[in-house]
């Protein structure tokens, strides 16, 4: 299974903070958040990582990560989002690198206490279809939110003003090789975005999307400033990805 980490976006939620350099470069707790998701996919098992990045800071992330060495990894592969597509569209570019492979897809901003690592191998066993992750939040409103029927997801909601549940999708999601092909199909949202909840939609409405649940603490660093805080607190008392 290819791995590949979205970490573009202008992050405009942590103004002033991203005035002057991507999100995903900003330090959480003790390592810049990039290093994250990266971690958690290595893990995981997956070693063959792309990342997709944009925006004026994207020679940093050569000159931070280079070619993986400190996760272990012999290269590491990046491309250039041009504006703001949304998910879907940043995934799309890496259609050539996952090449007809399964791929598990952390944005940059998520940060998880324990290993996805079950769940990757749960999902290496799914003939077909999508799997994601979901965690209960105190506040709905801020995520995909998930309508589960008798143990299926039937639909998700991008940031609902009146939440079905509390049950949010979190930002690692795993797909089989068509998913780009899915991504073909979708149109603008409102927001003039390509939405990975499109994506979702999808799978759940053909009934081949499962899913699991989160084991530990899960952080998205990057949805306001005061969940960057809670993320460096919560790395910073229990490390992230320590634990199996
Ligand atoms: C994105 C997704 C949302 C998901 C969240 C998890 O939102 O659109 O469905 O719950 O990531 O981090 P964003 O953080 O880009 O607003």
């Amino acid at each position: 299974m290819k791995g590949v980490i979205l970490a573009g976006g202008l992050g405009t939620r942590l103004h002033p903070l991203t005035k002057i350099t991507n999100k995903h470069l900003l330090p959480v707790y003790s390592k810049p958040m990039i290093y994250y998701p990266i971690e958690c996919l290595v893990r995981a098992g997956i070693t063959d990582i792309m990342i997709v990045t944009g925006g004026n800071s994207a020679g940093d992330f050569i000159r931070l990560l280079e070619n993986g060495e400190e996760f272990g990894l012999g290269r590491l592969h990046y491309a250039y989002q041009k504006g703001e597509g949304g998910i879907a569209a940043a995934l799309a570019l890496a259609r050539d690198f996952v090449e007809g492979d399964k791929v598990c897809v952390v944005l940059g901003d998520n940060i998880l206490e324990r290993s996805i690592r079950p769940a990757v191998e749960a999902f290496q066993r799914q003939k077909a279809g999508a799997k994601v992750l979901l965690k209960s939040v105190p506040n709905p409103r801020a995520y995909g939110i998930a309508e589960v029927e008798g143990g299926r997801i039937v639909r998700i909601i991008e940031k609902p003003d009146v939440p079905a549940s509390d049950l949010a999708v979190i930002g690692v999601y795993m797909y089989e090789p068509g998913v780009f092909e899915v991504i073909k199909t979708l149109r603008p949202s409102a927001r003039g975005e390509l939405e990975i909840t499109d994506v979702n939609n999808h799978y759940a409405a053909a009934g081949t999307m499962t899913y699991e649940p989160v084991q530990g603490w899960w952080a998205d660093a990057g949805e306001s400033i005061d969940s960057w805080l809670d993320a460096c607190r919560l790395v910073a008392a229990g490390g992230a990805n320590l634990t199996g």
